[in-house]
């Protein structure tokens, strides 16, 4: 049933879903929303913190190559210009003359089928605009009449410690990508922890960008969440731990059970200002395979640059060969929020189950769904049922987020649970009370089994870990 969902049809259910069920709410809804920045509710705060505890597992628990870092999300603005971002970041800007909507000029080229990157110039991006400016449309009101393209700055600014009116002279920058972060205190983590290199520094954070366009929901946003690993390696050493860390995370996807077929790889033809070489793992979204995850050969751009305008020196000495050198970097970049989307993307799925009947299915691996079981009393109105029910609960909880539910029929309380992505419900009833037995029903297969308390415990604890 699941491959006759129209794709389009998907991305507004999974939109529907989220809002339904508490995954993701529009930012300041009652007062209509705020263009690109979205809230997390109580299932999406658990589903985005699952997520990010594989992530930190992965790449940090389970290395013994990597520490962590939580840089703080301001910094000297002088970060910025050494990194590049004051002058180099930006994406091509357009203005609809009779609307007046702001546009991405690459987007808009994209949609209609000619290629067009955000890393050209002004003049390279109007050209290919010029060569096809009667099939570009704009998206608000119709029309086909646009100012030339212009490089628009990405950097959120602010008056942080600034009380003159005039801040904007000299801002304070909202990070951009949270790596600068891990960059400016490479020379502190080497100080004070017995990191040799090759080792990796990771990081979970807010980063900020003011995105021109940003309407596909949780994909674009204008504040994200950002897990970035940086990895420091040898001079000439770049190649082969380039190579090493593609391999990781894309295996990463495989292991939370996504399907292959939904990602790839895209090699960037045209390089933005920082690297020697780039891929992106790209996910099957709604709205077509884009990019996921970015996995970048940075060479020594980031610590030279920071050497060229600090003036300190952030060098790494190699206490085997006495040999000194600035460090090269490998990047792995993904954003929370896309994980997420993707996640959803490739759980999502509605069976029939009669003739007016569907059950909508979130196939979630057990590591990432909100909630790991949810403990059912067979009646309401049975206060012994209830009570063991609670007790059982009280156990559970302490393992593993649990829900309890009393509401309603069963097979209305598992629907609520499939929807959600539920792996185990348990239903509480009188075999649990007479022969202290439960019974457990799987979510995809809706298979029921009866168990005892103990080997309850053993089958979660291994499906759960
Ligand atoms: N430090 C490198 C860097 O920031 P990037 O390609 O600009 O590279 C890396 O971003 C990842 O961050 C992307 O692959 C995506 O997962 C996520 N990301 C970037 N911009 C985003 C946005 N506006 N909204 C949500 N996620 C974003």
């Amino acid at each position: 049933m699941d491959e006759k969902l129209k794709e389009d049809d998907k991305f507004l259910k999974i939109i529907s879903l989220c809002k339904r069920r508490g995954f993701v709410f529009s930012s300041s809804e009652i007062y209509d929303g705020f263009a690109a920045i979205y809230d997390y509710g109580p299932y999406g705060v658990e589903l985005a913190s699952n997520i990010k505890k594989i992530w930190w597992k992965e790449m940090v628990q389970l290395r013994e190559d990597v520490v962590g870092l939580d840089a703080a999300i301001f910094m000297s603005p002088k970060v910025w210009e050494a990194s590049g971002h004051v002058k180099n970041f930006s994406d091509p800007l357009t203005e609809c003359k009779k609307c007046h909507a702001r546009l991405r000029l690459d987007s808009l080229l994209e949609d209609v089928g000619v290629f067009a990157d955000e890393k050209m110039t002004d003049d390279e991006i109007n050209k290919i605009f010029s060569q096809n400016k009667d099939k570009v449309k704009c998206p608000n009101c119709g029309a086909s009449d646009f100012t030339p393209g212009k490089k628009f700055n990405l950097l959120v600014q602010s008056n942080l410690g600034n009380f003159t009116n005039d801040w904007e002279e000299n801002p304070v920058y909202l990070r951009g990508e949270t790596c600068q972060g891990i960059y400016v205190n490479y020379k502190n983590i080497v100080d004070s922890s017995r990191v040799k290199i090759p080792f990796g520094v990771a990081q979970i954070g807010k980063a900020f960008r003011n995105e021109i366009t940003a309407r596909q929901f949780i994909f674009r946003t204008r504040e994200f969440e950002q897990m970035e690993l940086q990895f420091f390696v040898k001079p000439g050493d770049d190649e082969k731990y380039f190579a090493q860390w593609k391999k990781i995370r894309f295996d990463f996807y495989l292991k939370l059970g996504f399907k292959e077929e939904n990602l790839r790889w895209h090699q960037h033809e045209n390089l933005v200002f920082y690297a020697t070489d780039a891929y992106d793992i790209e996910y099957n979204f709604p709205f077509g395979f884009k990019e996921l995850e970015g996995v970048h050969a940075r060479g020594e751009h980031d610590l030279g640059q920071h050497m060229k305008f600090s003036g300190k020196d952030l060098t790494y000495l190699d206490p085997k060969t006495g040999e000194r050198f600035t460090p090269h970097v490998v990047e792995t970049s993904v954003g929370v929020g896309r994980i997420f989307l993707a996640a959803l993307s490739d759980a999502y799925c509605e069976e029939k189950t009669g003739e007016d009947d569907t059950r909508i299915i979130l196939k979630l691996s057990p590591v990432l769904a909100p909630i790991k079981v949810a403990i059912f009393p067979l009646l309401k109105n049975r206060p012994e049922l209830v009570a063991k029910a609670k007790e059982i609960f009280d156990e559970l909880k302490k393992y593993w987020q649990c829900e309890f539910d009393d509401n309603g029929n069963i097979g209305k309380r598992y629907r609520r649970q499939d929807e959600i992505g539920t792996p185990y419900c348990l239903t509480i009833d009188f075999d649990t009370l007479e022969k202290g037995e439960i019974t457990l029903r799987e979510r995809d297969s809706m298979k029921q089994e009866k168990m005892s308390m103990e080997n309850l415990l053993n089958f979660l604890q291994k499906k759960l870990i």
